[in-house]
């Protein structure tokens, strides 16, 4: 294929030298974008009269068909144009002959390319809205199941008090729902439209900016035209939500796999989302929360190339940027794939209450409750904290719970504990009392709020 700057030149390029500068391989994700502002930056250019209105017409008219051709896989791509941008030009003229020719006419490359990978990073923000807003429900759901399910919490990787899972699980809620605000904060700063950046210093064709960028929904107009061809602060941006998301899903599937070990038996993964040894025949691995915790590296690798790769770079647009789309897509498609794994993971899952509540009971998780309770009783906090600890270590030389001490042992260190502290050592006891915002005495009204945030009609 010819290129769209061939007459400059005399010599034609190296075949490697093309095959290493061509980006159509993946950028060809790309087309349905790269069609769409097509479409706006001709309407534009008829309404300006920069162009007659029929030739607009034909011009945009056959970019929706080129756009239809394509979803239906009807459209045989050249793998031989240069990249996206090119080939669209090319196949356009091919189809409608000298109109077409006019179609890049006060543009770029440059501000088309930027125009695009916003409009991309845009669906693909709408797109992960949605995955997160599902793991919330599966989460919501299950919030909801074991609001009452008693095991224990740890602080240092040690029991250290009783909670519930669905409070465990509402921590969980929290950062998702943050990741959703944190791509809408990044959608909201991205919505402007470069178009008309040209390559990077405007044009000298009586472009209506603004109305372009209203016809492909931005929220206006970039306004220096060597940022609008050069930012990629936003690409930054996107990947730093996405990498946060891998963190939180990180954290999570590591969760699991502790829980699915032998030692802790808190979860049993469905068949569906479990993988056997080749070797043991006894083994049910959580592989695919293993790949989920793996893949955060990945995403995280991403973020750290984009960062290195604009580092040095001089205004304003260089072939450097062109870095910016592999490592994008496979992120995002990453992040996609693992939120909805994690769902359907998560959802099919069995926990194990009976394992939680029995490993709650142990490792004297209810001795903040024990010192609470000399407190209620009179004696001031620091010398309860004292002999509750003298409890636990009663306890441990007798190879027994708190639960299990007979009164006249707790006599023997506070005589004023009656046999009303059975009671209030009982874990139910200690989540119950814990009735402060935020804690998990207050799951009910953690759903409630989780609820009216998902907008689900739910009772309770
Ligand atoms: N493939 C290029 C990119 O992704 C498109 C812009 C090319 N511009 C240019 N002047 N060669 O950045």
């Amino acid at each position: 294929m010819a290129q769209l700057w061939g007459g400059r030149f005399t010599e034609k390029t190296d075949d490697l030298a093309y095959d290493f500068n061509a980006s159509l391989r993946f950028d060809i994700r790309l087309l349905p974008q790269d069609i769409r502002g097509s479409i706006a930056h001709a309407s534009m250019l008829g309404k300006q009269g920069i162009l007659t209105e029929k030739e607009a017409r034909l011009i945009t008219d056959e970019l929706a068909r080129m756009a239809s051709d394509h979803a239906a896989g009807v459209w045989e791509i050249d793998p031989e144009a240069e990249d996206v941008h090119s080939l669209v030009e090319a196949e356009l003229i091919r189809r409608i002959g000298e109109s077409g020719k006019k179609l890049h006419t006060g543009r770029s490359r440059n501000d088309q390319v930027a125009t695009d990978m916003r409009l991309y990073v845009r669906d693909t923000i709408d797109a992960l809205d949605g995955d997160l807003t599902a793991l919330l429900s599966v989460l919501l759901a299950l919030m909801e199941e074991h609001a009452g399910t008693v095991m224990p919490g740890f602080t240092h990787m040690q029991k250290a008090q009783p909670i519930t899972l669905g409070h465990h699980l509402g921590a969980y809620f929290e950062m998702f729902r943050r990741d959703r605000e944190r791509l809408a904060s990044v959608r909201q700063r991205m919505n402007v439209c470069p178009l008309g950046s040209g390559a990077l210093a405007g044009t000298t064709y009586d472009l209506d900016r603004e109305y372009a960028a209203k016809l492909l929904g931005f929220d206006g107009i970039s306004r220096n035209s060597l940022d609008g061809v050069s930012d990629r602060d936003y690409l930054i941006d996107f990947l730093s939500a996405l990498s946060v998301i891998m963190m939180h899903l990180s954290r999570f599937s590591e969760e699991i796999i502790t829980w699915a070990s032998d030692e802790y038996r808190f979860i049993e993964l469905s068949d569906a989302y479990s993988t056997g040894s080749s070797l043991m025949p006894q083994k049910k691995n959580p592989d695919i929360a293993e790949l989920i915790r793996g893949k955060c590296g990945r995403v995280y690798g991403h973020l750290t190339a984009l960062l290195t790769t604009m580092k040095g770079i001089p205004l304003a647009y260089n072939k450097d940027m062109q870095e910016d789309k592999e490592g994008t897509f496979d992120a995002a498609d990453t992040v996609r794939s693992c939120l909805s794994l994690f769902a359907a993971m998560l959802k099919t899952a069995k926990f194990r209450e009976e394992r939680m509540r029995l490993s709650a009971a142990g490792g004297f998780t209810n001795a903040t409750d024990a010192a609470d309770y000399l407190v209620r009783k009179g004696v001031p906090f620091r010398d309860a904290h004292g002999m509750a600890g003298q409890l636990v270590l009663l306890c441990i030389e007798k190879g027994i719970t708190l639960e299990e001490l007979p009164l006249s042992e707790w006599k023997s260190i506070c005589p004023l504990v009656e046999d009303d502290v059975y009671e209030a050592i009982r874990p139910e006891t200690c989540i119950r009392l814990r009735k402060i915002p935020g804690a998990p005495g207050m799951i009910r009204d953690e759903i409630a709020e989780a609820a009216a945030y998902l907008g689900e009609d739910r009772k309770n």
